[in-house]
């Protein structure tokens, strides 16, 4: 195919140089923001005298035939195509004749590409905040049912106070609340308008780039068209939140995996969600979580790479910045996956409540309720940790719990241990008597359900 810019050159471009070149098999995926951008570009030539109306309207006609063709199946991506920018231009001359070259007027590649990609990510990031807010709804749901569901609170993996299994999922509530608002945040910054800044310096011609910012949805123009050309920083925040929002899952599968497994047994995962081994036919994998986990690395690998790939081009474009497309929609993809298989498995999860109390019951999670209990009767907190880590190590070389220690072996140790010790320190109590806000207690945890459900209805 010949070279849109073949004027200067009296050699074709080797056939391996070309297609090490072309972007046209990942960037035709753009072929609707491309052709959106394109419309309201000629609308714009028009309005400011630049070409004639006949001629946008020609244009315009084209190209909406072209998205039309494109989305029912009947025009296919010529793969020889240089990228999406230079196929679409093609097929309109191909299809209007000479007007179809006057589409490029007042504009370069370079501020066609940087729209394209924030056009492309703006709509890719509604369906990944839908997905989010899916997935926060569902883990509310759990929430609500399992307000009783009372189990071990970790730290270092070794159990360390009570909690209830509503609490602990609130918690990643909270964060995926917080990736919801990061991202929100980086396409607020993402929404400014680069086209109009031409190939880098702007253009002599009248444009108006704010007929074209707003029409396309903008807050408004960028204001240096180096800038507009130059930058993906807008790449980087969005792979940075969405390696942030993996991270999350994939601390939540970590654990959907533990507890999945018989050394837990906390929860069961559906069975639409989970894999057999070819070989052991008791196994019920956790694949999905675990796949979840897994595609974190290259969430957070596409965002040191596009960093990398950055980090020494001299401004403006540069073809190496061609290589920002690969790198976001594999992280767009993946996120969009990984969120949209989460959420129903989390919903059809089985808690096993019982299993969670009887792990609960053991490994002394009560221990700090009991230096409490002395601390309130006078002790200081110090003391009072001491006499019970010492009462802990009693019961482990006698393999017998708090619980059941007599009282004359409490008083043994301090006169301020009384019958009522045994309620303060059951783990129904050690729930219920946290009352600091954002605790495991009942009325925090309802407190915490009303915060999400009202960020849920906004
Ligand atoms: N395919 C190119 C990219 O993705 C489009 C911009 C090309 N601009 C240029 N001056 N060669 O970056």
């Amino acid at each position: 195919m010949d070279k849109m810019w073949a004027g200067r050159f009296n050699k074709a471009l080797d056939k391996e140089a070309d297609d090490f070149n072309s972007s046209i098999h990942f960037d035709s995926r753009m072929y609707k923001q491309d052709i959106t951008g394109s419309i309201v570009h000629a609308m714009m030539l028009s309005r400011q005298g630049i070409i004639t109306n006949d001629e946008s309207a020609d244009i315009i006609n084209g190209l909406s035939g072209i998205l039309e063709d494109i989305e029912n199946g009947k025009l296919a991506f010529d793969m020889d195509a240089e990228d999406i920018h230079m196929f679409i231009e093609s097929e309109l001359t191909k299809r209007i004749g000479d007007n179809g070259k006057k589409l490029h007027t007042a504009r370069s590649r370079n501020d066609q590409v940087a729209l394209d990609i924030r056009l492309y990510l703006r709509d890719e990031c509604e369906e990944i905040f839908a997905l989010l807010l899916k997935l926060i709804e569902v883990i509310k749901d759990k929430v609500e049912e399992n307000q009783d569901a009372i189990m071990p609170g970790y730290t270092h993996l070794q159990r360390a106070q009570p909690i209830t299994f509503a609490h602990h999922l609130l918690a990643y509530a909270m964060m995926f609340k917080r990736d919801f608002e990061r991202l929100n945040d980086a396409v607020k910054r993402m929404n400014y308008s680069p086209i109009g800044s031409c190939a880098l310096a702007g253009t002599t011609y009248n444009t108006d780039r704010s007929f074209e910012a707003q029409r396309l949805g903008f807050d408004g123009i960028m204001m240096n068209s180096i800038d507009g050309v130059s930058d993906r920083d807008f790449c980087i925040e969005l792979m940075s939140c969405f390696a942030t929002a993996m991270m999350h899952l994939s601390r939540f599968s970590e654990e959907i995996i533990l507890w999945s497994s018989w050394e837990f047994k906390f929860v069961e995962l559906d069975d639409s969600y989970t894999t057999g081994s070819s070989i052991m036919p008791q196994k019920k994998n956790s694949d999905m979580a675990e796949l979840v986990r897994g595609k974190t690395g290259r969430v957070y690998g596409n965002l040191l790479a596009l960093l990398t790939t950055l980090k020494g081009l001299p401004l403006a474009y540069n073809k190496d910045m061609q290589e920002d497309k690969e790198a976001i929609f594999d992280s767009v993809d993946t996120i969009k996956k990984c969120l949209s298989i989460f959420a129903p498995m989390v919903a059809t999860m089985k808690v096993l409540k019982a299993n969670m109390y009887l792990a609960a019951q053991k490994g002394f999670i009560n221990a700090t309720d009991l230096a409490d209990y002395l601390v309130k009767k006078g002790m200081p907190f110090r003391t009072a940790y001491k006499h019970v880590g010492t009462l802990v190590g009693y019961c482990i070389d006698n393999g017998t719990v708090l619980e059941n220690l007599p009282i004359e072996k409490y008083k043994e140790y301090s006169e301020l241990f009384d019958n009522d010790l045994y309620n303060e320190i059951s783990l129904e109590t050690c729930v219920a008597k946290r009352i600091s806000a954002g605790s495991t207690g009942y009325e925090s945890v309802k407190e915490q359900i009303k915060y999400i459900a009202e960020f849920l209805n906004k």
